[in-house]
C-alpha cells in the first residue's frame, strides 16, 4: 500500500495582535491568572476584511510554494474549520477559486479542534488508495467571530490562524504511519456554539444573548481531554510498535499549557521535545497543528528523518492522533 508523506506546509496569522494586557482593559481579568491557567500571552485577530478563507489561501500558497507545485496540479482541497466564510458553498470551494486551483475536487470538514487530524486522516486515504497525488489540507479559524468578548472565560482562550500541509505518495516506506480518530457526541455540550444553525436560527434571541459564540464547560472539557489525549497517544504508539522514547516531537493542539504538561506527565514524555506556541496565538482551533508543525519545520526544529506524534482534541467531542515518519 502507497503511504501519504507530508510533502511541504505553509502556515499564516493575521498582523494584529491582542496581548493579555489589551484583555485587562476590556473584561475583569489579567496577564497573570490567563498566563498562569493557560500559557497563553497574546493571540493574532483577523482584520475586518479577513475571512476564514482568506487565512486558508495564504497558508496553502505558501504550503505550495514550499513544495514547489502549482495549484492547478492539486487534485484536492479539504479545509477544517468551525468558522467557514458561509454555511455554502464550502470554504474549500472559495479557496480553491482564489488559489486556481481549478482541477481540484474540494469539501469543508467540520470536527471543531481535532479537524486538521480528521482531515488529514480523509487526505491520507485519498493517497493510499491512488485516487489523489497531491492533496492540500488546511486548517483554518476566524474563532474572534466566534467569540463571546464579555465571557472572560472563554475570550481569553481563542485566536485565529491558518496551517496548511500538502500530501503526496510516499516513496519509500516513510510517510503518515497511521491516524487514530475518536468522537463522544454525548458530550457534545461540553464545547459548543448553540445558537444560529438549524436547532436554533438566528434571531433578536440569538444575538442577545450571544448564542452564537461558545459555550465551555472548562473544568470538565480539561480533564476529559487530558484522559483522552493520553489514551489516544498511547494507542498511536502501539499501532507502530513505538513508546513515547522513540518520538522526536510531539505537536499537539494548543489549547492550555496544563494540559500538555498533564499529558506529557502521564506519557514520560519531556516537555523540550513538545511543539508549544499557544503562548503567541492561544487555542486556533483546527489550525493550531498544522500551525505549530509549520512554523517547527521552517525553524529548523523539525527534519526530515523524524518520528513525529500529533495530537489533538475538541467539540464533539472529537480526538486523535496521529504518527508520521517525516
Ligand atoms: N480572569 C480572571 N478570573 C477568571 C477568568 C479570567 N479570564 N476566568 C475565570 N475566572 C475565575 C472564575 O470566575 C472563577 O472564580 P470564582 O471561583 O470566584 O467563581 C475562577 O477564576 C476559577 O474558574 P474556573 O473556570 O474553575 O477556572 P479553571 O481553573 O478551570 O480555568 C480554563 C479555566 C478555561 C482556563 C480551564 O478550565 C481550561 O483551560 N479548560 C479547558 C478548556 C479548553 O482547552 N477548551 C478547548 C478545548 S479544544
Amino acid at each position: 500500500m502507497i503511504k501519504a508523506r507530508i510533502a511541504a506546509s505553509g502556515s499564516y496569522v493575521p498582523e494584529t495582535v491582542l496581548t493579555n494586557h489589551d484583555l485587562e482593559k476590556k473584561i475583569d481579568t489579567s496577564d497573570e491568572w490567563i498566563l498562569g491557567r493557560t500559557g497563553i500571552r497574546e493571540r493574532r485577530i483577523a482584520s475586518k476584511d479577513e475571512s476564514t478563507s482568506d487565512l486558508a489561501v495564504k497558508a496553502a500558497r505558501r504550503a505550495l510554494e514550499a513544495g514547489g507545485i502549482s495549484a492547478e496540479t492539486l487534485d484536492l482541497i479539504i479545509v477544517a474549520t468551525s468558522m467557514p466564510d458561509m454555511f455554502f458553498p464550502s470554504t474549500a470551494c472559495i479557496v480553491q477559486d482564489k488559489l486556481g486551483a481549478t482541477g481540484a475536487a474540494a469539501f469543508d470538514l467540520s470536527a471543531a479542534c481535532s479537524g486538521f487530524l480528521y482531515a488529514l486522516s480523509v487526505g491520507e486515504q485519498y493517497i493510499r488508495s491512488g485516487t489523489y497525488q497531491n492533496v492540500l489540507v488546511i486548517g483554518a479559524e476566524v474563532m474572534s467571530r466566534l467569540t463571546n468578548w464579555d465571557d472572560r472565560r472563554t475570550c481569553i482562550l481563542f485566536g485565529d490562524g491558518a496551517g496548511a500541509v500538502l500530501l503526496s505518495p510516499s516513496k519509500s516506506d516513510r510517510g503518515i504511519a497511521s491516524v487514530h480518530l475518536h468522537s463522544d457526541g454525548s458530550l457534545w455540550d461540553l464545547i459548543c456554539v448553540p445558537g444560529g444553525g438549524s436547532a436554533i436560527p438566528p434571531s433578536e434571541k440569538v444575538l442577545l444573548e450571544q448564542l452564537n459564540t461558545i459555550r465551555m464547560k472548562g473544568n470538565e472539557t480539561f480533564k476529559v481531554a487530558v484522559r483522552n489525549l493520553e489514551e489516544v497517544a498511547l494507542q498511536a504508539l502501539s499501532a507502530d510498535n513505538l513508546s513515547a522514547s522513540d518520538i522526536d516531537w510531539l505537536i499537539p493542539h494548543q489549547a492550555n499549557i496544563r494540559i500538555l504538561k498533564a499529558v506529557a506527565n502521564r506519557l514520560k514524555f519531556p516537555q523540550e521535545k513538545m511543539i508549544i506556541n499557544l503562548d503567541k496565538y492561544g487555542n486556533t482551533s483546527a489550525a493550531s497543528v498544522p500551525l505549530a508543525f509549520d512554523e517547527a519545520v521552517r525553524d529548523g526544529r523539525i527534519n526530515e528523518g523524524d518520528t513525529l506524534l500529533f495530537l489533538a482534541f475538541g467539540g464533539g467531542l472529537t480526538w486523535g492522533a496521529s504518527v508520521v515518519h517525516y
